[in-house]
């Protein structure tokens, strides 16, 4: 059981890792002008989408319901703060759909918002992470 939240906690960690980072390499792609830098960028985006944050997205759901099956599974009628979290987590996994599309545009040059866009865009996942590990650890109802 220990293990198995120790892996959600460490793939949670990596896919966040990528979640803060891939909206800040858009922010620079998007004030890039020149071929060799838009090139660059867009090897960047792929890689860290789909070498790290999706496995990483994949591997947190199923630590995480694998826990809720193992142990919580007879709980989770009186669990209100997990509700509240798969709830949250659903919008994230929206959130993370929206990079993979966002990376599309990019890699097709078809790119149409500022840097200041993604500068507001990237703060959203602050806000999940603030608040689902605040449901996670203090449980408040
Ligand atoms: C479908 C996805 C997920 C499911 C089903 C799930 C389910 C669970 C369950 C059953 C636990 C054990 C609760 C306990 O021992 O009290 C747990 C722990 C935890 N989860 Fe998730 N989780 C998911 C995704 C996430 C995500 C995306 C995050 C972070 C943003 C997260 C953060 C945490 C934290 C911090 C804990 C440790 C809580 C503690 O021990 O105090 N989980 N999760």
């Amino acid at each position: 059981m220990l293990w198995l939240k120790a892996l959600h906690l460490i793939l949670m960690v990596t896919w966040f890792a990528g979640l803060f980072y891939l909206p800040r390499l858009f922010v620079y792609h998007a004030m890039a002008s020149d071929e060799i830098s838009n090139g660059r960028f867009t090897v960047m985006e792929r890689k860290l989408f789909y070498g790290i944050m999706t496995p990483s997205a994949v591997l947190t759901v199923v630590f995480g319901v694998w826990m809720l099956w193992a142990y919580a599974w007879n709980l989770y009628g009186s669990m209100g703060w997990l509700h509240v979290k798969l709830l949250l987590i659903i919008l994230l996994v929206g959130y993370h759909f929206w990079c993979w599309h966002l990376l599309r545009d990019f890699a097709t040059e078809r790119n149409v918002r500022s840097h200041v866009w993604y500068r507001w865009f990237n703060e959203v996942p602050v806000l999940f992470l603030v608040a689902i590990v605040l449901l996670a650890t203090v449980k408040p109802f």
